[in-house]
């Protein structure tokens, strides 16, 4: 039976959920919210919703809707919007990172248990196929057993400023969560045990001020001694809005598996541009109408899908619970310059 979806911010990435979302027969309704009237016009000239508001708390108001998207700007406005989503018994779909706080991550996922409402992450990422493959081959035992992992990802400075304009949160809760996430995701039943994190600065430091990191890399020791390292790094020069380049490797017991997850495949060169790389960014992209290239409009249709045939969905969100573990013991290792083990005593009040 198809539902009513809603969509909270329709920025870049909740544009590209309201676009989905508008194509899934699945939906036999779309209501967005938007407190940027611009943006919410031209959101609404494009898909033609049911309902648009400039005050998300009408949706929640309307019992037809049983799904909410929560894709705002800044950060820390996740927590409340996905809070009383629940509270008026929506299904939710919180971009990362789920809350600013272990408090308020923790009271979030309570109370969607105690109201047997989904809460889920949008960790895109996992919908990537170059990602789930590499699920697929440690799982089946392939490569042997994992040894090492390496996810080295970076953006252009233009997402770095618009990153850091908003949030005082890390380049390991902005940018690295996604790579921890599916990491674990592939390695589990694994668990962290400590994490070392350092972070290096020159760059964007001039614009926002000393301690703005451009890059920060986290080791994360597993509880069988397997190794993972992450980097997040935010300063390449632009040489296409959003470009997201990613290197990974897995070495096992028996075998490795390197992906180029670069974006270098389809290259447009032009005089008056120069070299870019289209389809390129981390949540993807419409080429045209019909075709998406990049993981979050799959994401978008199995969440609702999911939700529809009242099936669980994948990303759990104590999940997220733990990788905010991660970065938030890389973000202490980073500043006291030792590594920190897990479970930690530290919280993220403990920080500077
Ligand atoms: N999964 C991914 O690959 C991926 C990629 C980029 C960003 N993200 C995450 O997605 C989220 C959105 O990022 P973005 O780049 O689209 O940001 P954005 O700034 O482009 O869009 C956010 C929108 O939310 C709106 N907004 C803020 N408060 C609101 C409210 N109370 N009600 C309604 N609308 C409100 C803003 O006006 C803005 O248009 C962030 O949490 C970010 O971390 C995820």
């Amino acid at each position: 039976m198809a539902i009513e979806v809603a969509v909270v911010g329709t920025g870049w990435v909740g544009g590209i959920r309201t676009q989905a979302a508008a194509d899934n027969p699945q939906v036999s309704a779309l209501h967005i919210a938007e407190i940027r009237p611009d943006r919410l016009a031209e959101m609404k000239a494009l898909v033609k919703p049911k309902s648009a508001t400039l005050d998300y708390k009408e949706l929640l108001a309307n019992p037809a809707i049983k799904a909410v998207m929560v894709s705002t700007t800044p950060e820390g406005t996740h927590y409340q919007i996905t809070k009383d989503s629940l509270l008026a018994g929506k299904h939710v779909l919180v971009e990362k990172p789920i809350a600013s706080t272990e408090d308020e991550a923790e009271e979030l996922i309570d109370l969607a248990e105690k109201k047997k409402l989904i809460l889920t992450v949008g960790y895109s990422q996992r919908f990537n196929p170059r990602v789930a493959f590499i699920r697929k081959v440690i799982q089946s035992g392939e490569i042997g057993e994992p040894v090492t992992c390496l996810s080295s990802r970076n953006v252009t400075v233009s997402l770095g400023n618009k990153i850091r304009g908003r949030t005082k949160l890390s380049l390991a809760a902005m940018e690295a969560t996604h790579d921890l996430d599916f990491l674990l995701w592939c390695l589990a039943p694994r668990k962290p045990i400590r994490v070392y994190s350092q972070v290096s600065g020159k760059y964007l430091a001039k614009t926002h001020g000393p301690g703005a990191p451009d890059h920060q890399w986290i080791m994360v020791t597993l509880d069988d001694g397997t190794t993972v390292v992450v980097g997040a790094g935010a300063i390449l020069p632009v040489g296409y809005p959003n470009y997201c380049q990613t290197w990974m490797q897995i070495v096992g017991t028996e075998g490795t598996l390197s992906v180029d997850d670069s974006h270098h495949e389809v290259t447009l060169n032009t005089r008056k541009n120069g070299i870019q790389y289209p389809m390129s960014s981390m949540p993807g992209e419409y080429v045209m109408d019909h075709t998406f290239a990049g993981p979050m409009a799959t994401e978008t249709n199995y969440f609702i899908d999911n939700i529809t045939r009242g099936k669980p969905v994948m990303v759990k969100p104590k999940e997220a619970r733990t990788v905010m573990d991660i970065y938030i013991a890389a973000d202490i290792s980073a500043e006291r310059n030792e590594p920190v083990s897990l479970p930690r005593n530290a919280r993220l009040s403990d920080l500077k």
